[in-house]
């Protein structure tokens, strides 16, 4: 089997991924805007997308899809023959006359990574965490005011979802019903938004490990395990495959909040691009205030461990970016 380069790997995903977000993210993709106000509003929602972030969502959206794609272990071929008989089968059937799969995975590559910034934007507000800096720069409430900001974010989750139902046949109908679904339920009250009411209603208090984890799970896992999942709707799944992607997204999830707790204690805000310390200043509970930060790092590695028992038990041949991505996730800078 040839070796994989996670590096390499992330690079042809980000160029394709960077120059989608370019092209939809735009004035020019949302008809004649020839009022100036929105074309403001569209400067602040590029500002919060583009250039910036480790776009860790869409590259697990890729990786999931590239997976599924490779199809299922042979069982009788020998390991170095796995991939040329993934290669000589070609994409898989289970798609309808003229969809375009891999246009598919990125566009919803894209809406996932929408919803995370918009995400991010509202987080740093002054009624959430009241940051100043994301991504290496002013977060946008601070350069382009409070209201502009809630805005962005409301734009950015709408286009999300309009990336996910093209007009065109590039999608059949069901599987954008599913995308919207799965992206939905995770961004929602039972998700994203769910979570971060819970972290602020929590602000002072002494959570249990249960607590903490629910928290977590919902407010940061929902979105990465939906980008798992959205990359393996993008292509065709076994059941058998789908609950192993499952508790893939779910540990990586679990694990990524747990890392972004003890980085808030550990790195700068140079190396983080955002105000590092933040979650003592503001009494939050954390896996760190929990636990101490060696448990808490001890537990990252626990999950990562359960994350590839996960990619294991998928039995698919070629896990190799998923892999990849879950060390990243717990073994990670910033
Ligand atoms: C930060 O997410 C917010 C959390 C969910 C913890 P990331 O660390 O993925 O932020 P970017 O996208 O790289 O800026
Ligand atoms: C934010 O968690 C999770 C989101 C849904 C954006 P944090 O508040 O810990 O994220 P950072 O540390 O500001 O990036
Ligand atoms: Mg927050
Ligand atoms: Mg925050
Ligand atoms: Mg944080």
């Amino acid at each position: 089997m040839s070796t994989f380069d996670l590096r390499d790997w992330s690079s042809c995903q980000l160029d394709l991924v960077e120059q989608a977000l370019e092209k939809w993210v735009s004035v020019d993709a949302t008809t004649d805007l020839d009022h100036h106000a929105p074309a403001d509003l569209m400067e602040s929602m590029r500002y919060a997308v583009l250039d910036g972030g480790k776009r860790l969502r869409p590259l697990l959206v890729m990786a999931a899809f590239e997976a599924v794609c490779s199809g299922l272990v042979a069982d009788y071929l020998p390991e170095e023959e796995r991939i040329d008989e993934t290669a000589r089968r070609g994409a898989p059937d289970p798609f309808l006359k003229g969809e375009k799969p891999t246009e598919a995975a990125l566009r919803a590559a894209c809406a996932v990574e929408l919803i995370h910034a918009y995400s991010l934007v509202h987080d740093d507000m002054p009624c959430m965490d009241n940051d100043v800096l994301r991504r290496g720069k002013p977060t946008v409430h601070v350069k382009f005011g409070q209201a502009s900001a809630l805005l962005a974010g409301d734009a950015l989750q709408a286009l999300a979802f309009e990336l996910l139902t093209p007009d065109s046949a590039t999608l059949a109908p069901a599987r954008q019903a599913n995308l919207c679904r799965l992206l939905a339920r995770a961004a929602g009250c039972a998700g994203m938004a769910g979570g971060q009411a819970i972290d602020l209603a929590s602000v002072g208090l002494k959570l249990t490990e249960l607590q903490l984890s629910e928290m977590h799970r919902l407010k940061t896992g929902a979105l990465l395990q939906a980008s798992v999942m959205m990359g393996a709707a993008c292509g065709d799944t076994t059941l058998q495959v789908g609950q192993a992607l499952q508790d893939y997204g779910a540990a990586i999830g679990l694990a990524f909040q747990v890392v972004d707790d003890i980085l808030d204690v550990t790195a700068d805000s140079a190396t983080l691009g955002k105000t590092a310390g933040k979650d003592a200043d503001q009494n939050k509970p954390t896996y760190v205030s929990l636990l101490g930060l060696a448990r808490a790092g001890a537990y990252a590695q626990e999950l990562l461990a359960q994350a590839q028992a996960a990619l294991r038990r998928s039995a698919l041949s070629d896990t190799r970016a998923l892999h990849g991505l879950a060390n990243m996730v717990v073994n990670r800078s910033n």
